[in-house]
């Protein structure tokens, strides 16, 4: 009975988004009443997570009036949605909750997710509250962006913690710059890290060395016939390495030239 009216209760505020939305056919009964036809609502599946709703537009009604109209639902339900669909069947996701304001960092947790990636790394997690994970073996390049104070130097010292805690030293190599001066201290004396540079001068230098440590080892792929250096036999092994700037763009900002 309870499941019954919650039920009930979801699909009139369907109703009442899409009324206020204006996603209905109205015709003018004999008696000078409107009779109002909605969207068909399919299904409502309510949950401790989410409420998700699968209606499909009457024939004849513009796709594009959802699109246009999708900040209504966000009026009705909250900002915490997700319209999914296109042509005549859409999925309406809304979420119970906010996303977390602070996420504690925890190794024991993260191991699990990453442990069959090479070189696994954490971006955070999902709105369902699962870790998103990327091997940088696959995806070398990552740019972190974001306004001042969104979290960006924190998120690159959680992923170079989780780095070093699943790669021991002699496979990983770190190079830090960070030309503000005030992120990479805490990891000077980590045995991975070969040096943590702030200003912009050494760091070309330092771009300069790993510029030419990969084009050894691009040598060393072609002389040995392999497109990875992980193919390489153990008495040629080389270490990963990860090269990580903060505050990227001030380096932008001095005089001398950069070509490599
Ligand atoms: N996941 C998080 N959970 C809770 N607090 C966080 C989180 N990430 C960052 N913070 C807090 O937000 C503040 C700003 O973070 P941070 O310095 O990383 O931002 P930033 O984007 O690098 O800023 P800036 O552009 O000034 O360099 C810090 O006080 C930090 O402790
Ligand atoms: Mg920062």
């Amino acid at each position: 009975m309870k499941r019954f009216l919650r039920n009930l209760h979801a699909k009139q505020t369907l109703k009442y988004a899409f009324d206020a939305a204006g996603l209905y056919a109205a015709k003018r009964l004999s008696n000078g009443k409107e009779a109002r036809r909605y969207p068909k609502i399919h299904d409502v599946d309510i949950n401790e997570e989410r409420t998700r709703y699968v209606f499909t537009l009457l024939n004849g009604m513009d796709p594009k009036e959802i699109a246009k109209k999708e900040f209504v639902f966000r009026q009705v339900f909250g900002r915490n949605v997700e319209l999914s669909g296109d042509l005549k069947r859409y999925v309406l996701t809304v979420y119970s909750a906010e996303m977390p304001a602070v996420l504690r960092y925890d190794f024991a947790e993260i191991q699990p997710v990453i442990e069959r990636l090479k070189l696994g790394i954490i971006a955070g997690k999902d709105r369902h509250g699962r870790y998103v994970s990327f091997d940088l073996l696959t995806q070398p390049h990552i740019l972190i962006a974001g306004e001042t104070g969104s979290g960006k130097s924190t998120q690159l010292r959680s992923v170079l913690t989780t780095l070093i805690k699943q790669n021991r030293p002699d496979r990983l190599q770190l190079y830090l710059a960070d030309c503000k001066k005030s992120e990479f201290h805490v990891f000077r004396k980590v045995e991975h890290v070969q040096c943590v540079l702030t200003s912009a001068e050494d760091i070309r230098r330092m771009l300069r060395s790993i510029k030419r440590e990969l084009d050894e080892r691009s040598n060393l792929t072609e002389q040995f016939e392999i497109s990875h250096i992980d193919e390489l036999p153990d008495d040629q092994r080389r270490p990963y390495i990860v090269v990580c700037i903060d505050e990227f763009l001030l380096l932008k900002k001095t005089p001398r030239s950069w070509t490599y």
